[in-house]
Formats: C-alpha cells, structure tokens, sequence
C-alpha cells in the first residue's frame, strides 16, 4: 500500500521497436489503471545491457519509450513513468537479491535458456541473474500487483520466493506481489506465423506492426499475412492465422470477437484484410500524433523525467534503507 492504494508495477525494455502488440496486449491496457491503483511504469534500460546496445540508438529507444508510455496515454502527473538506471536502488538492491538467489533456480529460466541460444557469443552473467534485477524492481516499491504476459510469469514466481526468503530471515521487508489479471490484454501473434506471439524482436519486420508504422506499411504487412485457404472469417483454433486477424480487429475496435466476425460476415479475405488494417490505422493515428508531439517538446519531457525520477528514488530508497538496517549495514552518515 502507498497512501491509501495498493501498488501496481509494470515496465518494458528498452530494446527494439514496440508492436501492435504490445500496444494492444499490454499498454493500452495500464491506461486508467491509477484510478484504482498507485502504479509505477519503468523504462528498464538496466535490463537492455545483457545485449549489447548502440549507445546513440539506446539512448533514443529509452526515450522514445518513456514518450510512448505517455502518448498512449499513461499520464506521467498521476502514474509514476520513470527510467530504471535513473534510480540507483535498483542495481544495489538487485545485487543483494542476487545473494538470495540459487544458480539452480536461474538454470531453469525458460527465458534464460531462449536467450542464452540466442546469443550464444555473449552469455553474460547479467543475462543471467536477470530475473534478480526485475525481482529487485518490482520488491523496491512493495508492489502489490504486477501485470505480467505468460513469458514472464516464470519471473513473477521466482520474486515471489525471493522476496519469502528474504522475508523469512529480515521479517515484513517485502510485500509480495501477485499476477494482476484484472483486464487481460489481446495476445497478437506475428502476422507471418500465428502460432508464435509479434515480437518486437523478430527478425522478419512482416511478422510485426510497430507502433510508428505508416499506414501504407500497416495495409501491406496486413495484406500479406498468413491466412488459410478456406475463405471463411471465423474464430477458431484451426485457423490461427484468421482468428489472430480477428483478435487484432477486435482489440483495436473493442468490438466483441462475435460482433467483430459479423462485421466481416459473406466477406472475402481481401475485405477483410482491408477492414483490420483500417481499425489498425485508427488505433495507431491519435498514438503516433501524440508520441510526435511529446518527442518533439524537449522542455516538457525534462519536467516529466525529473518528477518521477524524485518520486521513484524516494520510494525505493525507503524499502532499501529498511532492508539495510535489517541486514546490519552500517549507517550511512548524512
Ligand atoms: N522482463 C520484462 C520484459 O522483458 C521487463 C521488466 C523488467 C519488468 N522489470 C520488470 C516487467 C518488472 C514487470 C515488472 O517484458
């Protein structure tokens, strides 16, 4: 609890160019959430460094991914949008819980394992021992709920049990957070291959719509992805590629996916196609405005950053300053 809410901590890397979905299956969904909850949006840029980043390039992705949180609407006066490496609790806190953690329980990361063959030339230990920093971020402002994909639900569990252990030796420093499953956002698949999720970090940019896509890209990647042969416009589980077209359709629209087939009833592929790739625009056009506006409003964006910074330190620092006590640091004179 803050005040009188119970805490809500999310955040995304700052790595590769976002998606349509993960626009549609997880920002989208944080908007108005602070009416209920106090809620904390990270740009992990700490998390980005277990590949190697273009420092030019890195730099304009954490920032223009602090802009897109408050173009999609994330008001940055009542939600707490900030950038992780801004806040040195989270490295000294993730150090700490790397001392609670087992080499066992990071050898069964799913994630791990992806990526350590994904760059295969580059397994460091920070790739490792990620799941201790995000354990970190997430314990730092006691958060009671965290809004998570299935991807990093492994993450979520293995917080959770770091935080009962440390909690289990220095009693009540932790609260320990839960899966926030309130409004679930729409799982978009990749447009070239429906039965794997649009990944910001696919190889194929067909396979994804990025957030800054022009419209006539948006109509073409559309056009070209992956259907079937049966001509029909129907939800189902042997039609992956069409159900996918349907989930994107009625995500961007908020239509029903009974009242998104309807739409589309006695329609050919084309049509239908045409008709996704318009919600699509729709959804993006005010998103892009927006995002082109505040990129472009320097003074505006300092403001912003430094605020929440303030905000996030002073949070943070708390829980750290009662878990170092705990722990039998010595003070640190003032
Ligand atoms: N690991 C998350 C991802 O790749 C990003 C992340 C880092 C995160 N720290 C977090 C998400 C804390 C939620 C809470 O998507």
């Amino acid at each position: 609890m803050l005040g009188d809410k119970k805490v809500l901590y999310s955040g995304m890397q700052a790595t590769g160019n976002l998606t349509l979905g993960n626009y549609l299956g997880a920002l989208k969904n944080w908007v108005n959430l602070n009416e209920e909850y106090e809620c904390f949006f990270g740009v992990m840029d700490l998390h980005s460094i277990t590949v190697r980043q273009n420092p030019a390039e890195f730099r304009k992705r954490a920032k223009s991914l602090l802009a897109l949180y408050i173009a999609a609407g994330l008001d940055p006066e009542k939600n707490c949008i900030y950038y992780q490496s801004h806040v040195s609790a989270h490295a000294e806190l993730g150090w700490i819980l790397d001392c609670f953690t087992y080499m066992g329980e990071l050898n069964r990361m799913t994630q791990f394992k992806d990526k350590s063959a994904k760059h295969a030339d580059n397994v460091n230990a920070g790739l490792f021992t990620y799941p201790a920093l995000m354990a970190a971020d997430i314990l730092l402002y006691q958060a009671d709920y965290v809004p998570v994909g299935r991807d990093q639900q492994q993450h979520l569990e293995i917080t959770r049990d770091i935080a009962e252990r440390v909690n289990a030796i220095y009693e009540g420093v932790f609260t320990i957070p839960e899966g926030y499953y309130g409004k679930r956002g729409a799982k978009i698949m990749s447009l070239q291959d429906p039965t794997k999720k649009m990944s910001k970090s696919d190889e194929n940019p067909n396979g994804s719509i990025y957030l800054m896509d022009d419209p006539d890209t948006i109509v073409r990647k559309i056009k070209r992805a992956v259907t079937d042969s049966d001509n029909s416009i129907r939800y189902s589980e042997d039609k992956p590629g069409v159900s996918n077209l349907l989930d994107i359709y009625s995500a961007a629209t908020g239509k029903s996916i009974q009242e998104s087939e309807k739409d589309f009833e006695g329609k050919g592929y084309g049509d239908f196609k045409l008709g996704v790739a318009e919600s699509v625009v729709d959804v993006l056009k005010p998103l892009q405005d927006n995002y082109n506006r505040i990129i472009n409003d320097k003074a505006y964006l300092e403001e912003i950053i430094k605020k929440n910074d303030d905000k996030a330190r002073y949070v943070a620092n708390k829980t750290l300053r009662k878990l170092r006590k705990k722990m039998g640091f010595t003070d640190i004179p003032r």
